[in-house]
């Protein structure tokens, strides 16, 4: 008799975003006529910028010809790639990552669960809360979790970190000391920030204690204010205690091309069980190297090219293009009583529902006389119950329409 990975049988229904598409799925059944204004899960709506277009194209034709045919590339990445990422996302920061430190992947949703696989079983993991469902699934997956308490909303084995509007949205060191700790900045779901100094503090406090940092930077090419931290690299020491998850899809629209990178540097240290210490960047090559055989040519041809002269023009007017989105949200809410927070560095919108409501009685109440869609804050952990979240990458028309009919109903 054949056993299965009990641990998931510890999960909490499925994977948020699927829930909600459910909801939707089955009011649209019921309600043909509706316009449904879908601002829940972050997925982007400009299409690919030209640039980038037309290097993936070029790079089809050359996987048509034989003297340019490609078999399998190298699973960490091709330099041409790794190269470009290296200098345009860190050295011109200041950060000296080497090309060999980064490894390409096809997201970095796979990238923070497959992490997993070459840390203990035995960790204690730390998530802020809320927080981006994939952190804590994983871990159960993995069965880091231990039992679930269903009357609070939490694991026993997992360090909650609130992040709330009572501590504007910087979460606290934990007493109780973490082996992991995940970090997302700007936040995914709240949309907020840490300063360099708020964010040093996570570093000396993993070093301290020999903790891993798993940082999440998904979202930092949507900062716009100067003293926001675009990795955790520009904090001294963090090399030493981090490894950093970067991706194209929101800042490039690769939702559905899938190229993303994760930053092992060479000098990151774990141990084992007696203390020995081990080196993680071989680690995670053994594991990208046997589980993983590279992302398609054509598709880090489309990655390069985000970094062209052109490529980031038009990345970035994309990028204006959502923020403008964010600023209708975050206005518009105001003005209809809300209040609001992120949407000026991250392209997510956190709103305080209306008192005497859930997060899910809020969500229905969209759903159900706005046809709005978007994420109840509990779905994304104990501390997100009260509050809602809307992403800023609808188009600018469904946007306003989606805000206008919000106003109608409040
Ligand atoms: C979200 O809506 O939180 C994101 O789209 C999820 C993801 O990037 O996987």
């Amino acid at each position: 008799m054949f056993k299965i990975n009990e641990n998931f049988l510890e999960l909490q229904d499925s994977y948020l975003f699927s829930t909600i598409a459910k909801k939707v799925a089955e009011f649209q059944k019921n309600n043909p006529d509706k316009k449904i204004i879908k601002l829940g899960i972050g997925d982007v709506t400009r299409p690919i910028a030209p640039a980038v277009v037309q290097a993936m194209s070029k790079a089809v034709m050359e996987m048509g010809k034989p003297e340019t045919f490609r078999g399998y590339g190298p699973e960490q990445g091709y330099d041409f790639l790794r190269n470009k990422i290296a200098e345009f996302d860190y050295k011109n920061r200041g950060i000296n990552i080497e090309p060999d430190e980064i490894f390409v992947s096809d997201g970095a949703k796979c990238d923070c669960g497959n992490i997993g696989d070459i840390l203990g079983n035995d960790n204690i993991v730390a998530i802020t809360d809320p927080v981006y469902p994939v952190y804590l699934d994983t871990n159960v997956m993995a069965g880091r979790s231990g039992k679930y308490n269903s009357e609070k909303n939490i694991y026993e084995n997992i360090i909650y970190i609130p992040a709330t509007a009572d501590n504007n949205f910087v979460p606290e060191l934990p007493k109780k000391v973490p082996d992991m700790i995940y970090l997302c900045f700007p936040n995914n779901p709240t949309g907020t920030t840490l300063t360099k100094p708020e964010l040093k503090k996570w570093v000396d406090y993993a070093k301290e204690n020999k903790s891993l940092i798993l940082f999440d930077s998904a979202y930092e090419a949507f900062i716009s204010d100067e003293d926001v931290p675009h990795s955790i690299y520009e904090i001294d020491g963090a090399k030493d205690v981090a490894i950093e998850f970067r991706s194209f899809s929101k800042t490039a629209g690769f939702t559905g091309v899938r190229c993303a990178y994760a930053v092992v540097p060479k000098n990151l240290k774990g141990y084992t069980k007696d203390g020995k210490e081990v080196y993680l960047h071989g680690l995670w090559n053994r594991r990208h190297g046997t589980k993983f055989n590279g992302v398609s040519y054509p598709v880090q041809r489309a990655a390069e090219a985000v970094y062209s002269k052109e490529g980031q023009k038009q990345i970035k007017e994309n990028i204006k293009y959502y923020m403008n989105n964010a600023k209708i949200i975050k206005e518009g809410l105001e003005k209809a009583g809300f209040t609001v927070y992120g949407g000026t560095n991250a392209p997510y919108i956190w709103l305080k529902v209306p008192e005497g409501l859930t997060s899910w009685e809020f969500f229905d109440k969209l759903l159900n006389e706005a046809n709005v869609v978007g994420t109840p804050g509990v779905g994304f952990g104990p501390s997100g119950e009260g509050y809602f979240r809307l992403t800023a990458f609808g188009t600018k028309e469904n946007t306003e329409e989606a805000i206008e009919r919000i106003k109608n109903i409040v």
